[in-house]
């Protein structure tokens, strides 16, 4: 629904921007009024090369841009989600050091999409094709697959949210060079994460399992196993649609506890039906005997206290209110990090709903490499950003997510290992949006839809620099 008006709004921002584009006449164009970019010349090969991994048959994409005629039909829809930037989804923004993988089109391409729309979508002349080399994807080695039940997602939602506990059965530790998910149903798998419990675990989750009725149970926030830390220390990988394989740096691994399970939790969208869905994760390990630098993930975590509108009436934006309510429903008390991260209420409490920040630093214990970095809000989330001594000279940003989509949430890996030096500081920031919904309430850290969290985790390495 929000994605619905989000994109009205994209569409009236965009014909601003197509209205602007065609009333300067000045702006540099890729080709002379008189022959406009044609399909097969110009076109094919953006489509191929940038939305082609979701927008087929049975993808992700709402809509197949695979033939000639599935393109012409949707032009003006693919010059203004490319324009505005909602198209192809990628969410670092311009700050964000350079990422493995970037969906992202240049200038050029975006105003020959623009052009071409505007010229009401010329298909050219077949015999100009451009030849189009088919992206590699990276391969690795399927040494472990991981694969859960057969499981139909529950029509009656729109967002279904499952976990699955997977028995990798590997009985010594291991570690994970390299993993992949294969998508069951790519229409309907919006986003995966692997977790990863110790053997001790088994009993708790399968308590947790056992609570709900079909295969699975049913999770948001993380593994929502009572007693098991769905911290990103645990994480073991994540995947969104048009994701490529995740290869570690040559020489390191994430370990793979031996004798612990795998919890897999899937985020289907139902926009396109509650079509069953079996998918599996694919993991390569170094050989047992290999010497291997281990990588280590470290969470950053900023505390959640997100106040209601001023003026909302509303007896659940009462923060005492809210909690009591919260330990009656769930039993939980909703986690305080306000200690750790020596904030007070006050930091809270007077905050503009709109635009509620929290923070949180802390420093690096030695010379470190950033390799991989991951982001985690849930659905009031405005914008997240992961940064190194902030507002000093020698600041670096490693993520900056300034239009967060929950919907596209996933870890990074960056282009050129980021190196933090002991001492550094690293904070994490958060910015929420508390104005919309019916139900209003004050909000804290927890697991469910209506919750929300400010997680980040940097994977590195012990640094040789
Ligand atoms: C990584 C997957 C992915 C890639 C790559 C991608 N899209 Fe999309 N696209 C989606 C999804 C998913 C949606 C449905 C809305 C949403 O979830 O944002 C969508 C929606 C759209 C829509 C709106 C369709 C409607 O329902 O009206 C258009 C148009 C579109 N994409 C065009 C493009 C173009 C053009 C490209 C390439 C330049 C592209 N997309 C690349 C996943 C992708």
């Amino acid at each position: 629904m929000l994605k619905k008006w989000r994109f009205l709004g994209l569409l009236v921002v965009a014909f601003g921007i197509v209205w602007v584009i065609r009333s300067q006449p000045t702006i540099s164009m890729a080709h002379p009024p008189d022959s406009p970019p044609s399909y097969y010349h110009d076109i094919a090969p953006i489509i191929a090369q940038h939305c082609l991994m979701c927008h087929t048959e049975g993808g992700i994409g709402t809509v197949a841009l695979d033939t000639p005629e599935s393109a012409v039909e949707n032009s003006a829809k693919i010059a203004l989600t490319a324009a505005v930037g909602d198209m192809p989804p990628w969410m670092p923004g311009p700050e964000s050091p350079a990422m493995l993988h970037e969906r992202k089109l240049t200038e050029e391409e975006i105003t020959l999409l623009v052009e071409w729309a505007r010229a009401d979508a010329p298909l050219g002349d077949p015999s100009e094709a451009v030849e189009v080399n088919p992206t590699e994807i990276p391969s690795i080695r399927q040494d472990v697959v991981l694969t859960m039940p057969e499981y139909t997602p529950d029509a009656t939602l729109r967002d279904d949210y499952r976990c699955f506990l997977i028995d990798p059965q590997v009985a010594e530790d291991r570690y994970i060079t390299a993993y992949t998910v294969q998508p069951g149903q790519p229409s309907v798998v919006h986003h995966v994460l692997l977790y990863q419990i110790e053997g001790w675990g088994r009993a708790l989750a399968e308590r947790r399992d056992a609570q709900d009725e079909g295969l699975g149970w049913q999770c948001f926030g993380g593994p929502d196993v009572a007693g098991v830390d769905g911290g990103l220390e645990n994480s073991i990988g994540s995947w969104t649609p048009g994701t490529f394989p995740t290869i570690f740096p040559e020489g390191t691994g994430v370990r793979l506890i031996g004798g612990g399970l795998i919890i897999m939790q899937v985020h289907y969208n139902l926009s396109a039906g509650a079509l069953p869905d079996q998918t599996s994760a694919i993991l390569q390990l170094a050989p047992a005997d290999a010497e291997i630098q281990p990588l280590t993930t470290y969470s950053l975590y900023a505390p959640v206290e997100i106040p209601c509108p001023a003026d909302t009436t509303n007896p659940e934006c009462d923060r005492a209110t809210a909690r009591r309510l919260i330990l009656e429903q769930t039993g939980r008390r909703p986690t305080d990090l306000m200690d750790m991260c020596q904030h007070s209420l006050e930091d809270y409490i007077h905050q503009d709903a709109a635009n509620v920040t929290s923070t949180c630093e802390y420093p690096v214990p030695y010379n470190l490499e950033v390799i991989s970095v991951l982001a985690h809000m849930h659905l009031r989330g405005k914008s997240i950003r992961i940064e190194s001594n902030p507002s000093e000279s020698d600041g670096q940003v490693i993520l900056d997510i300034p239009d967060w989509d929950f919907h596209w949430q996933g870890g990074y890996i960056l282009q050129e290992p980021l190196l933090l030096k002991r001492g550094d500081t690293v904070r994490i920031t958060c910015v929420w949006d508390n104005t919309h919904g019916d139900n209003l309430r004050y909000i804290f850290w927890g697991e469910s839809t209506e919750d929300e969290m400010c997680l980040g985790a940097v994977i590195t390495r012990q640094a040789t620099r």
